[in-house]
């Protein structure tokens, strides 16, 4: 993976597996500090603590065809070979929440990428879940809360093409103007 933002799409697939209805996604850059967090916190079926004691390690996988899971542990090198942190919480019937910290002046971490087209992706292609994605930094703050928009839409879909336009222009304008082309 060269993009951290296909390791925030493979975290959240986890979430959208473990039958999540609302999906919280946090990006937050402060430059001072040269530091960024990634969060990602949902409310599907959570893990046991065996399980969870085992998923940062590569062999824990519940796929079928093959054996090695790899979303989590390359989301926890993505953010610990920049000298950065890793946490994971999770509790059966409740929810997980998952964060990376990293440095971000540091020669191993990965650029962001293209952040706005996994939320758009995310956003239009599971209707039945919400989300919210705030991104902050510098002092900035962008929120986007899919079921607001669904609100306002009041049934036409996410993925009808005009709306899927204006969403991706949104996001876009909405991550240049709070992180640029910084991360
Ligand atoms: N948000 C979550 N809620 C519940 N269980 C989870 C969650 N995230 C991960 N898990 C459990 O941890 C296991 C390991 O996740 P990981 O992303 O590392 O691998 P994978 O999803 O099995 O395979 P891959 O991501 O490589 O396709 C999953 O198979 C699943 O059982
Ligand atoms: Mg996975």
């Amino acid at each position: 993976m060269r993009e951290l933002a296909l390791n925030i799409l493979d975290i959240t697939e986890n979430s959208l597996a473990a039958g999540a209805k609302h999906v919280s996604i946090a990006l937050t850059a402060d430059f001072t500090a040269d530091r960024m967090r990634i969060e990602i916190c949902d409310d599907g079926c959570g893990m046991d603590e065996e399980t969870l004691a085992k998923v940062t390690d590569p062999f824990t996988t519940s796929r079928t065809t093959r054996s090695v899971g790899m979303g989590i542990p390359l989301f926890k090198y993505s953010a610990e070979s920049t000298g950065g942190n890793f946490g994971i919480f999770s509790e059966k019937g409740k929810g997980t929440r998952i964060f990376a910290e990293y440095v971000i002046g540091h020669i191993d971490r990965m650029p962001l990428g293209d952040f706005g087209g996994v939320v758009l992706q995310l956003a239009t292609m599971n209707p039945s879940v919400d989300f919210t994605v705030t991104v902050e930094a510098d002092g900035r703050k962008g929120v986007l809360d899919t079921s607001e928009i669904k609100e306002i839409l009041g049934g036409i879909p996410l993925d009808m093409p005009e709306v899927r336009a204006f969403l991706k222009d949104y996001i876009q304008e909405n991550l240049v103007s709070i992180y640029g082309g910084r991360l």
